[in-house]
């Protein structure tokens, strides 16, 4: 018998749903990213050639992050100012890192309902009195005034949001942001700003990032959504430079630094950014058209709201609805759905919505309308069934 003594937690239901279900020959139309990148591609689009590879020496790289990556993605989204910049493994690791020093057990939090896991998970692990931003408060590009008042009160530590949001795709418009902004400011709690998909937009203009103009806002962004590398696995912060420093303890104890050589992967793609984002936006709008008349012509089976910005949205299947089905069904439900038509969803179980799943659309064309094409197979068999 092993005498290991483990702490056993709950994985995330995202994260464990893909270690379990995310395989090859399959149709992917379940992910918050864009059709990947080959590093063929990359280099070709990019211009790396071999030489500038095979000149970078495999040595340590710094804390906060290369000089040349961090003034690439200041030039972007920091206006230029490099101190406001860290790059990290991932915005998972930034998010890791900065709300880790950022929070204390006892702080006021707004989060938002149905955030992406490890914003959610990181003010409840340090022992934060977390207040609840509801969904529904979020319409037509607006935060109910109403409810921006009563929930960011005077002393609230931070308020962490994810526009557009992971995984309905709703998003605000440039009055809404101004609007949590000027309260943010007003009560002087930190505006944490997750600006995963921030490239894409459909309803509205692409936001601002609002950390790039000083104060004490933080916001996170990353190449693994619209930038098509996910397997970069490179990310930032843009924060407070107190902020960034206070960070390094916690980075010094974990991962350190980034590597030389996916730094400049990543300066190079930065710095590419609009031949990257633009054609993988574009196809991730072509794939939105379809989806379009494809939900019309399953009204009577889906309902959805259609996404705002981002490569996701959250339709809600009728029948599960109809039936007030626990969360299992929803799960039971996608696993047909793969079984039968190797086409993956995630149940909207990850994100506390019991009737319906997250559908991306930012993957290759034609896997994604097989994907669809298995889903009205799955549907109309299951609604003929009843
Ligand atoms: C909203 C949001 N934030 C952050 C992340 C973390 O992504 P990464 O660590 O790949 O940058 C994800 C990943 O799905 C996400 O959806």
């Amino acid at each position: 018998m092993s005498s290991l003594r483990l702490r056993r937690e709950d994985p995330p239901v995202l994260e464990e749903w893909y270690r379990r279900h995310l395989g090859p020959d399959i149709h992917d139309i379940s992910s918050s990213g864009v059709h990947p990148y080959s590093f063929a591609e990359i280099r070709d689009l990019c211009s790396i050639p071999a030489a500038d590879l095979d000149e970078i020496v495999m040595d340590d790289s710094v804390s906060q992050g290369g000089a040349g990556i961090r003034q690439a993605i200041a030039d972007r989204y920091a206006r230029g100012d490099a101190r406001r910049v860290m790059v990290t493994h991932g915005s998972s690791e930034a998010i890791a890192l900065t709300l880790t020093t950022l929070l204390h057990p006892g702080d006021r939090v707004v989060v938002q309902e149905g955030i992406y896991h490890s914003l959610g998970h990181y003010p409840r692990a340090a022992g934060c009195e977390v207040a609840e931003l509801p969904a529904a408060a979020v319409r037509d590009g607006e935060i109910d005034p109403d409810v921006l008042e009563r929930l960011i009160t005077p002393g609230t530590a931070a308020v962490i949001v994810n526009f557009p949001h992971n995984p309905s795709g709703l998003t605000l418009s440039p009055q809404g942001l101004t609007a949590l902004t000027e309260r943010t400011a007003a009560t002087g709690a930190v505006l944490v700003w997750d600006a995963a998909t921030a490239e894409i937009a459909h309803r509205w203009e692409a936001l601002p990032d609002p950390g790039a103009v000083g104060g004490g806002t933080v916001s996170y962004g990353t190449f693994s959504k619209t930038f098509g590398l996910p397997g970069l696995r490179v990310g930032w912060a843009v924060a407070p430079p107190e902020l960034l420093t206070a960070t390094f303890p916690l980075r010094d104890r974990t991962t350190l630094f980034l590597s030389p050589l996916v730094e400049l992967v990543a300066e190079r793609a930065m710095r590419n950014a609009d031949v990257l984002i633009g054609a993988r936006a574009a196809e991730a709008r072509r794939n939105l058209a379809y989806l379009t008349d494809w939900m019309a012509e399953h009204q009577d089976l889906v309902r959805w709201t259609p996404p705002e910005g981002g490569v996701c949205a959250l339709p809600v299947f009728r029948e599960l609805e109809r039936a007030a089905a626990g969360p299992a069904a929803v799960e039971r439900f996608c696993l047909e759905l793969l079984s039968r038509h190797r086409t993956l969803l995630v149940p909207g179980t990850a994100f506390g919505v019991p009737h319906g799943a997250r559908l991306g659309f930012g993957g290759p064309e034609v896997s994604f309308r097989a994907g669809l094409t298995g889903l009205s197979e799955f549907l109309r068999t299951r609604g003929a069934a009843r």
